[in-house]
């Protein structure tokens, strides 16, 4: 029987898409490397994802059916060098230190501490608190501070920006099928990155050193780098982020592991690894062959599309477990792995372990009613997740 963490996480991707559980779980058949009509080559082996995101020379996500495809058509055809060519390896190796736990630390204290404080207060004078639209608030504060974007302290305009970073990651809705897509589309999101990055240009010069803008630009970015950075940070550090945080809460609570770790933090680290390795709100990573290869056996030609489920392959390992440890197969795969891993991660953990950190702090357990699931959303995630404490 399924448990009632497993139930409701079932739900959660369920809502986002009514076919999604069935493709994450039957997803286990594909297991090693199959190939299924209109989707292509499909695979949830955590090593055999991990080879092909590791093999730049065969695998890319500038083709039909990768990101670099659609952001290509929206941002210009530069995206091709900086997402997968010589200038992605350039802009990674020059941003590698971007983030790191300590710098990402910081960053959350300055960015989303006080707000924490405010609903840790809240839960401990026995109010609600809606995790989930909390945890939206907490990275639209995040994602303004990336962007320098001006912003009246309100929950509201934070909301707003998430809602905007929601509105151009939907663009990849429906891509499973293509990345092409129609003008209309092409015009919209150009709007909203053009929106979203007004500010950049201007604060190129004048950013101080310990903010990103400021990092990219002393790293030697160039400042159409720079924009396309901030873009892909938005698109890429939003409904991931918010996602798994009210998730881990909701999971923390529906396994009773709230209690061991509120007598246990030293375990808060292991909280959120495990959060991420169930939640992997990047359920699906997709990628172009871009030249004739074998794996596992198989011979995948040019042009073909690789789909790898990686929800399926770090939830192979079991359900959520504090004392799972690290998993060698798995490393964290919910960050994807290779070139392309997320750049976010450090910043990930930190909104993570902040939000954990004020339910932990108020010293009494939490409670969840009422929940409700996003409905139609590329990331699968609450629409409310209402917390008391007390
Ligand atoms: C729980 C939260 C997050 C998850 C699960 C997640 C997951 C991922 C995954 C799976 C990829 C690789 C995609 C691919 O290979 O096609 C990725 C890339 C990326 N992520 Fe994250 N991410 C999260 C949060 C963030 C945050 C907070 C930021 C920024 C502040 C961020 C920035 C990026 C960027 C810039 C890339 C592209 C890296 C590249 O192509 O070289 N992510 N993320």
């Amino acid at each position: 029987m399924m448990d009632t963490a497993r139930r409701h996480e079932f739900r959660v991707l369920a809502a986002a898409h009514p076919r999604l559980p069935v493709l994450l779980t039957a997803g286990r058949l594909a297991r090693r490397l199959r190939r299924l009509p209109r989707i292509g080559w499909v695979t949830s082996d955590p090593l055999i994802a991990r080879r092909i995101l590791n093999d730049a020379e065969h695998f890319t996500l500038l083709g039909e059916g990768g990101v670099g495809h659609l952001w290509a058509q929206v941002l210009g055809d530069w995206v091709y060098e900086i997402f997968d060519g010589p200038g992605h390896h350039q802009l990674r190796a020059r941003t590698r230190d971007l983030f790191t736990d300590e710098s990402a630390r910081r960053l959350t204290d300055r960015v989303i501490g006080p707000r924490l404080a405010r609903a840790g207060a809240e839960l401990r004078a026995g109010r609600s608190v809606d995790v989930a639209d909390l945890a939206r608030v907490l990275v639209g504060r995040i994602v303004a501070d990336l962007l320098v974007l001006p912003v009246a302290d309100r929950d509201e305009a934070y909301r707003e920006i998430f809602a905007t970073g929601e509105e151009l990651a939907a663009l990849a809705l429906g891509t499973t099928a293509s990345t092409h897509l129609p003008a209309a589309t092409i015009g919209r999101a150009r709007e909203i990155v053009g929106r979203l990055t007004a500010n950049v240009a201007g604060s190129w010069r004048t950013a101080p050193a310990e903010t990103v803008l400021g990092r990219c630009r002393d790293l030697g970015l160039a400042q159409r780098q720079a924009e396309g950075l901030a873009t892909l940070l938005m698109v890429a550090g939003t409904e991931t982020a918010a996602s798994a945080m009210a998730r881990t809460v909701a999971i923390l609570h529906d396994t009773g592991a709230q209690h061991r770790l509120r007598a246990e933090p030293e375990l808060l680290a292991d909280a959120v690894r495990e959060g991420l390795r169930v939640t992997t709100p990047a359920p699906l990573i997709g990628r172009a062959v871009a030249a004739d290869v074998t794996v596992d056996g198989r011979r995948l030609r040019a042009g073909e599309r690789v789909l790898m489920l990686t929800w399926t392959a770090n939830n192979a390992a079991g359900g959520f477990d504090l004392d799972r440890g690290y998993l060698p197969d798995q490393r964290q795969l919910w960050f994807g792995a290779g070139r392309h891993l997320c750049l976010g991660a450090p910043v990930a953990r930190a909104e993570i372990s902040g939000l954990l950190s004020t339910l932990l702090d108020t010293g009494r357990p939490w409670r969840i009613r009422n929940r409700r699931y996003r409905r139609g959303v590329l990331i699968p995630s609450y629409a409310s997740l209402p917390v008391s404490c007390g």
